[in-house]
């Protein structure tokens, strides 16, 4: 299958996941500028209002950027939208999204609904929906949705407990559409390993906490350059759903990482109160050890393309 033409023009395979707090106008537009799909979850924009700034501000800068460069490629941009109850700002976000013709939207929990996936296809979008296991990829296209996130072991974030390759191999006997691959992935070579695998697309988080865009505490990037995958805990005690996050935050809110009490689904809030929670408790995946310095989104983007042709070159595919 074709993919969608908004997906065709990328300088490298990735899309840039949206995270909590962390990904703000500052890193979106890096993400694109460097010509690979810049994400931030709606809610980052707080209050509600400001989605509309943001969003009026990144299509001015980019459209500016595209002029002053007209060989560049330049990444489409895509919001994120928890779709779940405690998320009150859904139908307002989505309606900003569509006055904008955001060009792809991620949703994540719940499948869409389907006043969601025809608003954004009336204009000519796509929705991507991320999920973690095989029945919520089947609930997903069942609702209509274009394309596929997978989320497996190791992610940063909410993370799934399913090996890439069975996620992978498992999906793609039924859904030969848009697929992306995440978790831990955070060199040009992975991003060649998810394509060999059957993805289309790598989805990449964590890498982009360390670097200099990103919008997170200097104590939060140091703490992901020192960090390897051993100090990382998978735990559902922050959020109600099991997700990976540093030890050392964990550490410091005074919890043992080691002894960690089980939480349940009802905990779950994308509330105001949420965000206190992710800014204190540091969500990384379990690629961090593979994260040494915190460089620019530009430069890290340019290290994954040399990665990627290096990757190609040794397999023989040519660069
Ligand atoms: C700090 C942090 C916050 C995140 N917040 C969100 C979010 O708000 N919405 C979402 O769909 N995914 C969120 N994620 C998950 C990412 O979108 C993505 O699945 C994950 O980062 C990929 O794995 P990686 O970090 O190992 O690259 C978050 C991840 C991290 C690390």
């Amino acid at each position: 299958m074709t993919l969608p033409p908004v997906l065709q023009h990328l300088s490298l395979p990735v899309i840039a996941s949206p995270m909590f707090i962390a990904s703000g106008p500052a890193l979106v537009a890096a993400q694109c500028k460097a010509g690979i799909v810049g994400s931030f979850p709606a809610l980052n924009a707080r209050p509600a209002e400001l989605l509309d700034t943001w969003l009026t501000e990144l299509q001015r800068e980019l459209a500016d950027y595209q002029a002053a460069h007209p060989d560049a490629r330049v990444g489409p941009i895509a919001v994120n939208q928890i779709v779940h109850q405690s998320n009150d700002r859904l139908a307002h976000d989505v309606e900003v999204c569509v006055r904008h013709q955001v060009p792809i939207i991620i949703s994540s929990l719940r499948a869409p609904p389907r006043e969601m996936l025809d608003a954004v296809h009336a204009y000519g979008g796509i929705v991507l929906h991320d999920v973690v296991s095989i029945r919520h990829a089947q609930k997903a296209l069942e609702a209509g949705v274009d394309g596929l996130i997978l989320v497996a072991a190791g992610a940063g974030g909410h993370a799934g407990a399913l090996s890439p390759f069975a996620l992978v191999g498992e999906v793609r006997k039924f859904f030969d559409g848009p697929l992306a691959l995440s978790g831990s992935i955070a060199t040009g070579d992975a991003i060649l390993a998810a394509q060999a695998m059957g993805a289309d697309f790598a989805y990449i988080g964590s890498r982009w906490l360390a670097t200099r865009e990103s919008n997170v505490s200097d104590d939060y990037r140091e703490a992901i350059v020192t960090s390897n995958a051993a100090d990382v805990v998978y735990t559902n005690l922050f959020t109600g759903v099991h997700g990976n996050y540093l030890k050392k935050s964990i550490v410091a809110a005074g919890l043992d990482p080691e002894n960690l009490p089980e939480s349940d689904k009802s905990k779950m809030s994308f509330g105001s109160g949420s965000a206190k929670a992710w800014r204190d408790i540091w969500g990384a995946g379990q690629g961090v050890g593979l994260m040494d310095d915190v460089p620019s989104v530009a430069e890290m983007v340019e290290r994954l393309k040399r990665e990627y042709a290096a990757a190609r070159a040794r397999l023989s595919l040519g660069a």
